[in-house]
């Protein structure tokens, strides 16, 4: 059998940034004598995949879940995730002993400082994206004024006429870019004056766009990820309509292939938040037990 690894599988390049943060703080920590080692924390978790979390959990590295627990800290590291975060963060933490790396994707970042100059010059901005994901939480954070976050066509269809309001549009970098052309056309219909920066990120257009084309040439397909990460189910979707010999598993122990059917090469691809060596596990046992 024949295995073909999508070059775009797993992680993309801010997350990846991410978590080898983690791991070169804690590896340098790890070197100090124990009294000296300062206590890791991240803001929520680094990547939305339980074992490379728990991994991180087992090395020390404590996971703060709200702000309040983050309020309380005294003294440490603090890793901040590929989502970013609001500027408040940075001021909850001001003036303690605590070092913050800032691992936040550059892409992201980009994005708060356009919500930050805009809003500060007075225009009304909308960010197209769900409010109430982190990324999208940590954007608002960053606005002086008017800035709202709008999930959809059906939000922004609700709005009043824009009666030539000057509006500044941005979207999360995980919007799908149809939708905010659609989205752009109906707030132009609606009278607003839009000026708009594409701020949508490709590297999920990009591991979905080649998953599709390795289905069209594959006779089985695997989808590694997590079972709640979204952009693994829609990437599974995805290949499953292509090529219906598609299956989504989580680690290699979930991996079966029917013995009555006549595979000859398969693709495989994972989401966003597989780790490489999960990833390599099943491409080299496909590679040798089938
Ligand atoms: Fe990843 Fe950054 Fe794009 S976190 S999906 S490279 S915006």
């Amino acid at each position: 059998m024949e295995a073909v690894l999508a070059k775009s599988a797993g992680f993309c390049f801010g997350v990846e940034r991410a978590v080898d943060a983690v791991y070169r703080v804690l590896s340098e920590e790890e070197k100090k004598d124990e009294s000296e080692r300062r206590p890791i924390y991240t803001y929520g978790a680094i990547v939305h995949n339980e074992q490379v979390v728990k991994a991180l959990e087992d090395r020390g590295v404590k996971l703060l879940k709200t702000k309040e627990e983050l309020s309380r800290l005294e003294k440490g590291i603090l890793v901040i995730r590929a989502h970013g975060v609001g500027e408040e963060i940075y001021k909850l933490l001001q003036g303690k002993d605590i070092e913050i790396v800032d691992s936040s994707c550059p892409y992201v970042r980009k994005i708060q400082r356009l919500v930050r100059e805009h809003s500060e010059k007075g225009e009304r901005v909308i960010v197209m994206g769900d409010p109430e994901h982190p990324e999208v939480q940590g954007i608002l954070g960053w606005g002086k004024g008017d800035v709202t976050a709008l999930k959809g066509i059906e939000e922004v269809e609700a709005l009043p006429d824009g009666e030539g309001q000057e509006t500044f549009v941005v979207a999360q970098t995980t919007f799908h870019i149809d939708k905010f052309k659609l989205v752009l056309a109906l707030f132009k219909k609606k009278g607003y004056h839009v000026s708009v920066i594409n701020t949508i990120c490709n590297a999920t257009f990009e591991r979905q766009s080649e998953a599709k084309e390795l289905a069209g040439r594959s006779d089985a397909m695997v989808v590694i990820g997590g079972s709640s990460s979204s952009n693994t189910k829609k990437l599974f979707e995805i290949c499953r309509a292509i090529c219906p010999n598609t299956q989504l598993i989580q680690t290699v122990k979930d991996l079966k292939f029917n013995s009555d059917e006549a595979i000859r090469n398969v693709g495989i691809t994972a989401g966003a938040s597989t780790p490489k060596e999960i990833i390599e596990e099943v491409l080299t046992y496909v590679r040798n037990e089938f």
